[in-house]
């Protein structure tokens, strides 16, 4: 007989899976913003924040910005870090960082 707490991990189980099924391509890029670059450029991408202002951090919610820069150099920018942000090249697998790009593309309205 299945134990009680046996049955609750497997109702855990299946209340997470539905949910990683449709965490698609934007959700995760948003979710990794949030996580990684949020302290710096802001939840909105405005650099609002704390850190934003002590390091300058680029505010990504400019469209003069959004309209002057192109996906690889933001793709870069993710990957090597300018100035004193840190380089994702490692701890971001390529499909992170493009999930990523897709949503800093989102902050310019
Ligand atoms: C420690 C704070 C910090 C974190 C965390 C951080 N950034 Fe930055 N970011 C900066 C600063 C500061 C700059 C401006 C660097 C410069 O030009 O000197 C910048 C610049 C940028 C630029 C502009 C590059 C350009 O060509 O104009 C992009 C795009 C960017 N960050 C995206 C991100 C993304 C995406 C993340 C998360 C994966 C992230 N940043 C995490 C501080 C941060």
């Amino acid at each position: 007989m299945l134990s009680k707490r046996r049955l609750l991990s497997a109702l855990a189980v299946a209340a997470l899976l539905p949910a990683s099924a449709v965490a698609d391509a934007s959700t995760q890029g948003e979710q990794l913003f949030q996580q990684h670059c949020a302290k710096c450029h802001g939840s909105t991408g405005q650099a609002n924040t704390w850190r934003g202002w002590l390091f300058f951090a680029k505010n990504l919610s400019k469209s003069s910005w959004q309209n002057s820069v192109s996906d690889d150099e933001i793709t870069q920018a993710i990957k090597q870090g300018p100035g004193v942000m840190p380089a994702y090249a490692d701890s971001l697998s390529s499909d992170e960082q493009q999930n990523i790009l897709k949503f800093v593309r989102t902050l310019g309205n």
